[in-house]
């Protein structure tokens, strides 16, 4: 440890072996809105138990009268014969019942100084333009939206424009490419993009609308409008087919009577990585969704509405930022803060000096982060009072006890208590995850299903059991309301990819676990060909079909790496074309080559998607069928003694990689 620094003397490493837990302080417990009895009223009646949250957090239209429809299985309805606006939940009501003036977003823009707060009232007069803007251009119930948008409030705002109309969105992360733009475009037909000049990053402007253009411009697109947000003022070309979102605001109707919709009406889809190179389009509907983004919001985030700044650091463009920034903190009428850029611009305490700001109370970030700010140095937060902060939580892989303690200590002053979350894209809210007034934390475990969710975990043989470390595949057991309603547009491989690997009666996440000899559940990764980078998801599938794309690539391998920092990193093995071998030979062509498939994966993907090392060989290791086998090169990857190599059609495939490998 440094000196000066002014945590306890104890050094970190002790503490990791002590396996010490840490129970909930009186204090918070006595406040804490997830309270023990919840287990129990749950457990006797799950259905009964979703009903009575979905009329307690949101505001129905037309209220239901049966919970869940479980008779198609596995295809869920929730409250369907209710109905409701999402966007009236989120905004409208708060104004309604009187809490116009309160602040429903401080934005914290990348430049400094670039500050905007935004009340409820505010939101109301925006989303009510925008709906009528979108409306104007024909957008209706039913008919799809591409929004591509930097992390500025346009993003919530249109989002929740498109719930007033009932038009499903499709958030396409402002990281992907004008390729990863334009299949996701086609895939749900979308009708309309909004999107913006650019947005701030790293102290620059980075420009967005050129990504949209090119993804328009291959000719096949169903879009017939794109609406641009000014945020940068950069120049930007200009279609017949671009409006500026200022001006057709301007000119729309100030006021728009929202419409309910049945519960069921698909709310949103959000594609991403599965095991293919193809990304799935997960779709959600709207009443179970937003009951239990809603419920977990309160109850794991114990959110107070009155009181709390609470501050969720993820990108609009994933479903944490779905969830999590739009759904359930404005569905509960919160106070947020909302940050463009990035954590180290313009100093390394930028989060920090935000915390200190604005007097966030609840944080809730992904372990890469956290990883990120222990290398840079506990001096860092030390410098900021964050004593406003009273709960971290933490989401998108597993937390390694090392940084939890970290976490736990410099950002929550040994007082905050840490909730691990573990969900998914496909489960739409947190689904395992401690209850923070009521579990006594293990660092490192994301310990039970929340109260209304079940899980279990299975052996080979898909059957449960429960001892200790022993390792199984996680598995739900019970329709929960937020599930994924499918994957647009191709319901037989959501039967396959979800409800076969152990029949119909089990979901299968994909992921591998544990239980402990307490019972929590240990999250370890994933069991199938998907990555998890800086707790993005990305499927190796994805990555060998954009390098096989280049014109000097044959075949190619990726697997992910165990990395420090960012969980997993991506590692490729090419193969080159016959006519291209020569020319890699050649002195430094090498090293040009690699970085001309490394930025071929940015433009086909985006830059998430670049692999940190590309190595060239002359054959991949397969079996006699022809599989390739990954462990293999993952041990090369990761540095290791390669493993049995008994299943190999040629044996001697291994020597040649590591003697490649050696000699670079
Ligand atoms: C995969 C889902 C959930 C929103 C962000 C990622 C991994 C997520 C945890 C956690 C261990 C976790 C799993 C999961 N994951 N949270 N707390 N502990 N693993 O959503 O892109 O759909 O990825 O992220 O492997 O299957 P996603």
């Amino acid at each position: 440890m440094r000196k000066g620094d002014t945590v306890s003397e104890k050094p970190l490493e002790n503490l990791v072996n002590e396996g010490q837990t840490f129970p909930p302080p009186a204090e918070f417990a006595a406040q804490a809105n997830g309270t023990a009895d919840l287990y129990d009223k749950a457990d006797a009646d799950p259905e009964g138990f979703w009903a009575e949250q979905a009329r307690t957090y949101l505001t129905w239209s037309k209220p239901f009268t049966q919970s869940l429809d479980w008779s198609n299985p596995p295809f869920a309805k929730w409250f369907a014969d209710g109905e409701l606006n999402a966007c009236v939940n989120a905004v409208d009501r708060h104004v309604e019942e009187g809490r116009g003036d309160k602040v429903a977003i401080h934005f914290v823009g990348e430049p400094e100084g670039d500050t905007r707060d935004i009340t409820y009232a505010d939101l109301h007069a925006e989303v009510q333009r925008a709906a009528n803007a979108l409306a104007d251009l024909g957008i209706g119930k039913g008919d799809t939206v591409a929004i591509y948008l930097p992390m500025i409030p346009e993003a919530a705002v249109a989002m929740l424009a498109c719930a007033r109309l009932g038009a499903p969105h499709s958030v396409v992360f402002g990281g992907f490419s004008a390729e990863a733009l334009h299949s996701r475009i086609n895939d749900a037909e979308c009708k309309v993009v909004i999107t913006a000049d650019g947005g701030y990053r790293r102290g620059a402007p980075s420009a967005l609308k050129p990504a949209v253009d090119a993804a328009l411009d291959h000719g096949d697109t169903s879009v017939e409008h794109v609406l641009v947000v000014r945020r940068t003022g950069q120049d930007t070309a200009w279609n017949d087919r671009d409006l500026w979102w200022h001006e057709a605001l301007e000119k729309a109707a100030p006021t728009h009577e929202a419409q309910a919709f049945e519960a069921e009406h698909p709310l949103f889809i959000l594609y991403t990585s599965g095991t293919t190179g193809k990304p799935k389009g997960i779709f959600h509907t709207t009443g179970g969704y937003l009951t239990q983004c809603a419920y977990t919001n309160a109850v794991v985030h114990d959110v107070h509405r009155d009181t709390d700044v609470y501050w969720c650091t993820a990108d609009i463009g994933w479903v944490t930022g779905h969830s999590y920034i739009v759904y359930g903190p404005m569905t509960n009428g919160v106070t947020q803060v909302m940050y463009e850029g990035t954590p180290d611009t313009p100093h390394q305490g930028r989060w920090w000096e935000i915390v200190q700001d604005h007097k966030v109370t609840i944080l809730y970030t992904a372990p890469t982060a956290v990883r990120t700010f222990m290398k840079w140095g506990t001096d860092i937060p030390a410098k900021f009072d964050m004593s406003s902060l009273r709960l971290l939580g933490s989401v998108g892989e597993p937390i390694n006890p090392e940084a939890w303690l970290w976490y736990h200590r410099n950002i929550g002053g040994d007082r905050a208590p840490i909730v691990d979350t573990w969900w998914q894209t496909e489960t739409g809210a947190i689904m395992i995850s401690p209850l923070p007034g009521v579990t006594t934390l293990e660092p490192g475990s994301a310990q039970k299903p929340i109260p209304g969710i079940s899980a279990e975990i299975l052996d080979d043989e898909g059957q449960p059991f429960t001892e200790a470390e022993k390792v199984g595949y996680l598995v739900l057991t019970k329709p929960w309301p937020a599930m994924l309603r499918g994957i647009w547009g191709d319901p037989e491989r959501y039967k396959q990819t979800y409800w076969s690997r152990f029949g119909e009666k089990y979901y299968f996440a994909g992921d591998g676990a544990k239980y402990d000899d307490k019972g929590n559940i240990w999250l370890l990764g994933r069991v199938d060909d998907v990555m998890n980078v800086s707790g993005h998801r990305l499927s190796t599938a994805e990555i060998e079909s954009a390098l096989v794309s280049h014109p000097k690539v044959a075949e190619a391998a990726v697997v992910g790496a165990t990395d420090d920092t960012t969980g997993q990193a991506i590692c490729a093995f090419v193969i080159l074309r016959q006519e291209f071998v020569e020319e890699a030979d050649e002195p430094g062509e090498g090293k040009d080559l690699v970085q001309e498939l490394r930025n071929h994966v940015g433009n086909e993907i985006g830059p998430i998607a670049k692999p940190r090392s590309i190595m060239i060989v002359s054959e991949l290791p397969k079996t006699r069928s022809g599989k390739i086998m990954r462990r293999l090169l993952r041990d090369v990857a990761e540095g290791r003694e390669v493993g049995d190599v008994t299943t190999l059609a040629d044996s001697s495939v291994m020597d040649l990689i590591k003697t490649g490998m050696s000699s670079e």
